[in-house]
This record gives structure tokens, sequence and C-alpha cells, in this order.
């Protein structure tokens, strides 16, 4: 059983709950304060990267998603 559970939510963030971390491109953690539950924008309108601010309610972006599976992964070389 996974330890976090990301969810893609049609026109909105994404929700991530459980156990996880969160870093920025350096490796430095984001001090979440001890949330296990924090939404990602996915729209690309928050002020608030990576968080979501729910822009994405007002800036009329659209993406519903239904889940699929991945092609097979390529052999490591
Ligand atoms: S997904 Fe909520 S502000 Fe972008």
């Amino acid at each position: 059983m996974p330890t976090t559970k990301i969810t893609v939510r049609n026109n909105g963030s994404l929700g991530i709950e459980g156990d996880f971390e969160i870093v920025d491109a350096e490796g430095k953690p984001f001090g979440l304060k001890g949330r296990t539950k924090v939404s990602l924008c996915r729209c690309g309108q928050s002020a608030n990267k990576p968080f979501c601010d729910s822009a994405h309610k007002t800036c009329g972006w659209e993406s519903v998603v239904i889940a699929f599976d991945l092609p097979e992964p390529k052999p490591a070389p």
C-alpha cells in the first residue's frame, strides 16, 4: 500500500496526501509545518506556486483527466 496518494482533480490542483516531502530545484525542502495534505497548482496561474491558491477557479482553465496505463518503461542503459 503506497504511503502517498496523489489525486489529479478535474479542472483543479494535484492533491497530495500521506507521507511526502516537497523540495525545490536545489533539493531544499519546503517547510510544510506538519501538513499531511497539500494541493499543488496544475493550471500555472497560482501566485503561490507550487501550491494551489484557487486561481484555477477563475482563470477558465479546464482539464479533466481519466486514469490510464503508461507504456512499459524503457530498460535502463
Ligand atoms: S490548480 Fe489551483 S491555482 Fe492552479
